[in-house]
């Protein structure tokens, strides 16, 4: 094995550190501009004002944003002083909050086949979930995407939600919203409503106060 020397190897470490920092990534994937083409600028700023009204209600704690996209709502939370979880299973969207929302923790996960246990005995590492604890649940603009695009029925969702929260901010997307339309593309899903919705989240959170549901106008939130 050849002997380097100190000053040598700090040379080859100072010219890796300005290689690594010279790449650029261009964002190109599907989802890393949805900010800039599915809703207006009048609408987004109504949502992120829903948002951070109801976040600002909740006692400070860890809020895990599904779905986040470029962070939008995540960075909402995070300046109001929550401590702010991002997932979204698109790596573009990951790594543009890892580099531009440095106070939002990003990771790249799908929802529907979350990060398992890892490790000897799948016991080193614990699995997405038993890691996460969130206070908080924001599900926006992501109901449609786990339950049309994955066929995950909506009340498996609604019970994986409740389950793993005390507070749940989500944007319910009714079937003849134009971009859940296009996903579903002819196909029928009768149970995806409201009331099969509200129910399984009753039914596995027994203790949440009846009432406790703030439905929002789907146009806004
Ligand atoms: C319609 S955008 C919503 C973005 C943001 N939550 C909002 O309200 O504006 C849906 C986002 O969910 C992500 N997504 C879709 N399916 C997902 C899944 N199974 N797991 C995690 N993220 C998913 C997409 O990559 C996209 O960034």
């Amino acid at each position: 094995m050849p002997k380097i020397s100190q000053r040598q190897l700090l040379i080859f470490l100072a010219s890796l550190k300005s290689y690594v920092l010279s790449m650029r990534y261009d964002l190109k994937s599907a989802w890393s501009n949805y900010d800039d083409c599915s809703y207006s600028v009048a609408a987004r700023a109504d949502k992120r004002l829903v948002v951070a009204q109801i976040l600002q209600h909740l006692p400070y704690g860890k809020v895990l944003d599904l779905g986040a996209n470029t962070g939008h709502y995540s960075f909402a939370a995070a300046i109001i002083g929550h401590d702010v979880t991002a997932v979204d299973s698109d790596h573009d969207c990951v790594q543009y909050i890892t580099t531009h929302k440095p106070l939002i923790q990003a990771l790249k996960v799908n929802v529907c086949n979350p990060t398992p246990a890892i490790g000897w005995n799948n016991t080193e590492r614990k699995s997405f979930w038993e890691r996460c604890n969130p206070d908080t649940i924001m599900c926006l603009a992501l109901l449609h995407h786990l339950c049309i695009s994955n066929n995950t029925p909506l009340d498996y969702v609604a019970k994986l939600l409740s389950e793993h929260c005390e507070h749940l901010i989500i944007e319910w997307v009714p079937l003849d919203d134009p971009k859940a339309a296009a996903i579903a593309f002819n196909r029928i899903f009768p149970r995806y409503n409201l009331d099969v919705f509200k129910s399984a989240s009753a039914i596995t959170s027994p203790s949440r106060k009846k009432g406790r549901w703030q439905i929002q106008n789907a146009q806004s939130i």
